[in-house]
């Protein structure tokens, strides 16, 4: 009896002091920040989603595989560029590893789907943190990306998505990891690391 208590006391000690090593970030992200990092997230979903969506009306699926494979990386070292920051999207399955999430997107990531399991839109899903590398701060900054309707043609499950696209998509990407995803699903992230 006395010995399991003591077990129990000496694993509280041990997760308080644990907790206790977590420094709190020592600089607050502040609003004017995180709104303009807010905005170029948004342009490079707005410009991307837009590229994607006129493609796909006007030429087809087919045709619109580039959109995803250039114009994609296209936007986002063009803002990446303008502002002197890293913008980029990172996926949860991936079809081009050049796409994977380094360590704190992949903690973004999971945050996302595991705020996605408890009911949480995506659409708003927002990470935050600090970052201090050699006396300067940085902001990183994940913004979700949900599947959307007209992404299934590329996304969704494998034997739906049309004939032409999956030979392409085949013969482009024989590793390919990212069908047999549904609306509303988490597909990854915007991701953006910036000065503050
Ligand atoms: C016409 C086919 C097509 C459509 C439609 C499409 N994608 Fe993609 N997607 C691709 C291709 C091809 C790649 C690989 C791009 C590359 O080589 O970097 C990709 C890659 C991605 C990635 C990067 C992670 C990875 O797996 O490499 C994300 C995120 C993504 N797509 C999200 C979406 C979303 C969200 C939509 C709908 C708004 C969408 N895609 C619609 C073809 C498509």
């Amino acid at each position: 009896m006395t010995r399991s208590y003591s077990l129990v006391l000496t694993l509280c000690t041990i997760s308080v002091a644990g907790c206790s090593t977590f420094q709190p970030a020592e600089k607050a992200v502040d609003a004017k920040a995180l709104e303009e990092t807010r905005a170029v997230a948004g342009q490079l979903a707005t410009q991307l989603g837009g590229r994607l969506k006129a493609e796909l009306t006007a030429n087809g699926p087919e045709a619109a595989i580039p959109v995803c494979k250039q114009v994609a990386p296209e936007i986002a070292g063009k803002l990446s560029a303008e502002k002197n920051w890293q913008v980029g999207r990172v996926g949860t399955r991936l079809r081009n590893a050049a796409n994977a999430p380094n360590n704190w997107q992949q903690e973004a990531l999971k945050q996302f789907s595991e705020r996605l399991a408890k009911g949480e839109k995506p659409d708003a899903m927002e990470f935050t943190q600090i970052e201090k590398d050699g006396g300067k701060h940085y902001l990183r900054y994940a913004k979700a990306i949900a599947l959307q309707p007209m992404c299934v043609t590329c996304h969704g499950a494998a034997e739906a998505i049309p004939e032409g696209v999956r030979a392409r998509l085949k013969q482009e990407y024989p590793n390919d990891q990212a069908t047999g995803y549904q609306p509303g699903d988490l597909r990854g992230a915007i991701v953006i690391r910036r000065p503050l």
